[in-house]
């Protein structure tokens, strides 16, 4: 094995978890992270979850060492797609995570793979911080449209316009970079990517191509940008479908941990079995380096 994968509900770990009627709604944009911790978002007040302070401690530098001394790879992956990768980790930094940009993969950085790969000169819909992610890709003359959670920049004028240049394509071509329907942040419920996404489907007729979490493209780049093939790889998260199954269609194994979204039954799932439960990152932790 050269690397683990943990799914890190890192971004905005804190705010953009919903909580709805009874269920914990799975919106926050947490990641599949290379290895590090895959804890979540401590929802402070809505959960039995752990607290924010226990979510840093178990994020701490220890796990990170561990992992980094066995020479295994190690990154973190975010379904953020409202702001770079460099805001990102300046906010994590903030909370006391031990994180760098070059350790994370986002569905920005996917998407501009898939483009630079096919050749696709994108529109963007996207939140005005998210732009400087596409500074290297063409945007002359558009052949697609990349859409993303722009909040604020959602605007009818912006959203018509990225739909104008979808249906006048011979061949529309529509990418998003997740398909949340909402999320929560402090002053409430906020649409996510996914309600503009339909709205632009819906209206030109077309089905969008998906690069956050489970799509495979997200994976699979946060692989290939560590160079370990999936056989490889080990994922630790705590959604299910979106990160053990995810990880698993990709041909890594996956380990859940019983924290944060985790519910107890998860563990008869229909669908997917993870190769492993433990009961938080540090034994996940335990358990891959046991088996180097
Ligand atoms: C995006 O939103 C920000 C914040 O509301 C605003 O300042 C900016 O002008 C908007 N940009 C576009 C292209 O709509
Ligand atoms: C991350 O994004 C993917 C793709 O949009 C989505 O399917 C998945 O549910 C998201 N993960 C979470 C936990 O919100």
């Amino acid at each position: 094995m050269s690397c683990v994968l943990i799914a890190c509900p890192l971004a905005y770990p804190y705010e953009k978890r919903a909580v709805v009627g009874h269920l914990q709604h799975p919106v926050v944009r947490p990641g599949l992270c290379i290895c590090e911790h895959s804890l979540p978002p401590a929802l402070e007040k809505s959960s039995g979850n752990l607290g924010r302070r226990e979510a840093v401690e178990q994020l701490d530098s220890r796990v990170k060492t561990r992992i980094k001394a066995s020479g295994l790879k190690l990154r973190f992956c975010t379904n953020e797609t409202q702001a770079t990768r460099e805001k990102f980790v300046k906010k994590l930094q903030g909370l006391g995570f031990d994180i760098s940009v070059a350790e994370v993969t986002a569905p920005a950085p996917a998407a501009c793979r898939l483009l630079k790969e096919r050749g696709l000169r994108p529109h963007l819909l996207v939140h005005d911080d998210l732009i400087p992610e596409f500074a290297e890709i063409d945007k002359t003359n558009p052949n697609c449209v990349v859409v993303g959670d722009a909040a604020e920049n959602f605007s009818y004028a912006n959203v018509n316009e990225a739909f104008r240049v979808l249906i006048g394509l011979e061949k529309p071509v529509l990418i998003s970079l997740g398909r949340g329907r909402y999320y929560k942040e402090t002053d409430g419920l906020k649409l996510d990517v996914g309600a503009y996404m339909k709205a632009l489907e819906y209206a030109c007729d077309v089905e969008a191509e998906v690069v956050g979490k489970p799509a495979k493209a997200f994976f699979e780049s946060a692989l290939a940008e560590m160079g370990v093939p999936p056989q490889q790889a080990i994922m630790i998260g705590d959604d299910i479908v979106n990160d053990v199954g995810g990880a698993q269609q990709c041909g890594m194994r996956a380990v859940q941990v019983r924290t944060g979204k985790y519910r107890p039954c998860d563990e008869n799932h229909p669908q997917v079995k993870p190769d492993a439960y433990v009961n938080n990152l540090a034994e996940a932790v335990d358990v891959i380096l046991g088996q180097l």
